[in-house]
């Protein structure tokens, strides 16, 4: 996957027969979601990288529900690769200036933890959202589809200033 140079955004446009939308204005991507999606994922992953300066990107579109790697006793085999990334669209107050309801504006990724010091669960990995369409409400109206999906899941570190405040905001709420 390409990202053309170090300050161009590009948005993802998405054909609607590609995806199903879930409230609200999230597209569920998997690793049996059609390969349009999981590269749009990789895009943002792209950006994320960028912008919060990260040695790798933390998405690639070819990912599979498998890995093949060494386990702690130094064995080679497959291991599970739980993840589950999504795609934003813009919430519809915001369909201005042929952006439309097949844009994405950004997206995330939750992966499966097999923590050694905690109860296994899932955690926010990554988001990234276009700088236009921050501060508009898209993670806070998506946070409660996301707990009801992935319980008490985990975010994980370093977390960025925004979403330093972000998780203030919703401890202040619970
Ligand atoms: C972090 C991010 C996903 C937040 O998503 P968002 O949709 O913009 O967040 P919301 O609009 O739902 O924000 C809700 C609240 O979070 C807090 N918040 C969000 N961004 C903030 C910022 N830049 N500075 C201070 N507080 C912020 C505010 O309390 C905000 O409420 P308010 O706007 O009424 O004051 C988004 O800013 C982003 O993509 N940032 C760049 C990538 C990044 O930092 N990823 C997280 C890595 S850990």
């Amino acid at each position: 996957m390409q990202v053309d140079n170090q300050s161009t955004i590009r948005t993802l446009l998405l054909s609607c027969c590609l995806y199903h939308t879930r409230a609200p204005s999230l597209v569920e991507v998997t690793a049996n979601s059609p390969r349009l999606l999981r590269e749009g994922v990789e895009v943002y992953a792209h950006y994320f990288r960028r912008e919060l300066h990260y040695d790798f990107v933390q998405f690639i579109a070819d990912e599979t529900d498998k890995n093949w790697r060494c386990d702690s006793d130094g064995k080679w085999g497959w291991q599970q690769n739980r993840f589950v990334a999504w795609l934003f669209l813009p919430p519809h107050d915001l369909y201005l200036d042929g952006i439309s309801n097949s844009k994405t504006v950004g997206a995330c990724c939750f992966r499966w933890r097999e923590w050694i010091d905690a109860p296994h669960s899932w955690a926010l990995q990554w988001i990234w959202l276009h700088p236009y369409f921050r501060r508009r409400g898209i993670l806070s109206n998506a946070w409660s589809e996301f707990t009801k999906r992935f319980g008490e899941f985990h975010v994980e570190q370093p977390l960025s200033d925004a979403m330093h405040h972000f998780l203030l905001k919703v401890k202040a709420n619970n």
